[in-house]
């Protein structure tokens, strides 16, 4: 793998000075004994039963970890269970069926709350429904929905029945379902009529009809209509009203399929080092007890609680921190759909305040837009009742955390930065926070039973202070099991580089780079491969670049990212044209249609910078390295490896002129 995106560079990362955990956390937290770290050590891996006790199995296990055919680790080996019971059922059986699973917020100042019992009736009747249109066990189910209750509950009702899910964030657009639906092979998809977009009714099921067309296989499909008379329309052949199909099953239920603890609970696709997307494999047992664990001993959540983590439910974060982890522990989860300045910039402190949130869960990019907007909108409510925040998605530096810690927890909450990814399934690397001390700008150490280790480019760890890259070096439940393009990928793209298949040594490589301190706390400092991350939001600029160079008249494109106060990363395109000419307004527009509908607008470039060539070594590579550099102002990195360093300084020149 090629380190383009350089962090060798110097990073100016610092962080702030320590704090302890506050006295009124720690008096109850779930986690309190500092001596967890060395249990889990002297006990991995059997550790890690703890979090596999937190859920109800059908059957037991006989197995903790099976390290045979590593990389290919199985967890739980002989355990079976069932996700939706484990979120449903047995909150119903302990007596809690009154007790409020999910409050659900809607654009428009709806509300809705279901209690477990309501969800479970819910979750049965569309696991009935789905069986009769055929879906079996096993069965890839794509889900196409934004944040409406419709979309936890399809995901608990293909669980229901061991079909895995796909859910497909709803701002991807129709090129990206259609791709993940093919490389699944799904022939089921649920999506809705559209959504409230900037108060417009918004047409998704238009979407979804043209990723449609380009699929070979049938598929059927359930339309849940949430715009009703703003937006009629017409379901077609093989698709089927979400509401009457309810009606149809109207109080059915379906006994939860018992499913090995390795069979696939969800797929999820994400950007990686290619242009294609990785569908990374998650597995009922391990990803489920590790989730549930970490909202236990890392996000502090118990049943009593209001939680609230304001993702979403389209990418991980929300699979594993506002679906699974919370529901799994009987807790309530409070669900947004809207975003946080509307209808003013109080939006999300008036939520906290009504609902008494207690334990609250975001990324950085809100955090540093909160910090822009002022401090005067908490501060016009009763956040008294929040007792923890979390943090993730991107590094958050020193200013915006004690923002945070000021402004919102009123200095009375710790704060949990918690690493992890797509392929981790849950965090990894965090504080443990009644037992460790934070420290504004590092995440902090790998919890207890999880290994990290910064090493350099042989694989030795790095000395306290230098950076290097972030790697895990034994496995751990959540972690995903394959890819479902093929082990092979799954190898090369996380085990190759560290790994040493002779010795049977296995490293996990995260793509990140990090620094450590001599605490062992780690501080990310951002992916070293092809990979960006915009408001926390993970795109390959690979598929970036193919999305630009399918535009007529573009010969070249290169894509990196700059440095922004606001959204972290903002894209920047480097383009060479066929014609050889500079800039041409009707390209950059062709340009950010291409990106907009082969990926979604999240994708969309900040900048397009026009440019007779792109920087290439004398074989013939591009050196995204350089542009990075010229896009973030920075002191050029070595040119000499370039066939035309002349370009360098035009393309510089051309910015400065914008
Ligand atoms: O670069 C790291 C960054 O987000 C990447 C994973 O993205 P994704 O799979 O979309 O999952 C995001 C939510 C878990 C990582 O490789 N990242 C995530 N959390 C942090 C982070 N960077 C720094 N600090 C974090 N707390």
């Amino acid at each position: 793998m090629d380190d383009r995106n350089g962090w060798g560079r110097e990073h100016p990362v610092l962080t702030g000075s320590p704090r302890s955990p506050p006295a009124s956390f720690v008096e109850q937290a779930n986690v309190t004994d500092p001596g967890i770290y060395d249990e889990f050590e002297a006990e991995w891996p059997d550790c890690w039963e703890r979090a596999a006790d937190l859920l109800s199995w059908a059957e037991p296990y006989e197995t903790v970890l099976e390290d045979e055919n590593a990389p290919f680790y199985e967890w739980f080996s002989g355990g079976e269970l069932n996700a939706s019971y484990n979120c449903l059922d047995r909150h119903l059986e302990a007596g809690r069926k009154n007790h409020a699973a999910i409050r659900w917020e809607g654009k428009r100042g709806e509300r809705r709350t279901y209690t477990y019992r309501d969800l479970y009736v819910e979750v049965n009747e569309v696991a009935a429904a789905l069986r009769d249109l055929g879906v079996e066990e096993d069965d890839v189910v794509t889900i196409y929905l934004p944040m409406i209750p419709e979309l936890p509950i399809t995901m608990l009702a293909c669980a229901r029945i061991g079909a895995p899910h796909s859910v497909v964030f709803a701002g991807l657009s129709a090129d990206a379902l259609a791709t993940r639906m093919d490389a699944a092979d799904s022939e089921y998809l649920l999506t809705c009529d559209g959504y409230y977009r900037r108060g417009d009714a918004f047409n998704q099921k238009s979407k979804a009809d043209n990723a449609l067309l380009k699929l070979e296989h049938d598929v059927r499909t359930v339309v849940v209509d949430r715009l009703g008379a703003d937006l009629p329309h017409v379901l077609g052949d093989e698709e089927y009203d979400y509401h009457d199909l309810r009606d149809e099953f109207a109080s059915e239920t379906v006994d939860p399929v018992s499913r090995d603890a390795e069979d696939m609970l969800f797929l999820m696709y994400t950007s990686g080092t290619t242009g294609e997307p990785k569908g990374v494999v998650h597995t009922t047992g391990g990803y489920l007890s590790h989730v549930a664990w970490t909202t236990h001993a890392v996000l502090d959540v118990k049943p009593e609680d209001t939680y609230w983590c304001a993702a979403d439910i389209g990418w991980i974060t929300g699979h594993s921190y506002i679906v699974y982890g919370p529901l799994a522990l009987g807790t309530t989860s409070l669900m947004y759909e809207g975003t946080p300045d509307y209808p003013d910039r109080d939006r999300l402190w008036e939520i906290v305040e009504r609902n008494a949130v207690d334990v609250f869960y975001t990324a950085p990019t809100a955090i540093r837009a909160f910090m822009k907007w002022g401090e005067d909108y908490p501060a016009h409510h009763d956040l008294a009742s929040l007792r923890l925040l979390g943090s993730v998605g991107e590094p958050i530096s020193p200013r915006p955390w004690n923002w945070y810690y000021e402004h919102i927890g009123n200095e009375e909450c710790p704060i949990v930065d918690t690493w992890w990814q797509t392929e981790t399934g849950a965090v990894t690397i965090s504080t443990l926070p009644a037992i460790d001390e934070m420290k504004p700008g590092a995440a902090g150490p790998g919890l207890p039973g999880i290994d990290v280790d910064v090493v350099d480019a042989a694989g030795e760890p790095v000395d306290p202070g230098d950076s290097g890259y972030l790697t895990i070096d034994r496995p751990w439940p959540g972690m995903a099991r394959t890819l479902y393009d093929g082990d092979e990928r799954f190898r090369t793209e996380y085990w190759e580089r560290f790994s040493d298949p002779g010795r049977d040594e296995w490293r996990y490589f995260s793509g990140d780079a990090a620094r450590v301190d001599e605490d062992g706390y780690v501080t990310v400092l951002g992916r070293i491969d092809d990979v960006i991350n915009v408001s926390g939001r993970r795109l390959s600029t690979m598929e970036i670049e193919s999305a630009i160079t399918d535009v007529p008249g573009v010969a070249e494109a290169a894509v990196v990212g700059r440095s922004s106060e606001g959204t972290g990363t903002d894209i920047h395109a480097y383009v060479s044209t066929e014609g050889g000419y500079d800039d041409d307004g009707a390209v950059r527009e062709a340009i950010l249609d291409n990106v907009e509908s082969a990926i979604g607008s999240m994708a969309r470039p900040e900048a397009v910078v026009f440019t007779p060539e792109l920087p290439k070594t004398r074989s013939g590579k591009i050196m995204r390295r350089l542009l990075e550099d010229v896009a973030n102002d920075e002191e050029l990195g070595d040119t000499s490896a370039l066939r035309n360093p002349e370009i360098v300084g035009e393309i510089q020149a051309e910015i400065d002129e914008e």
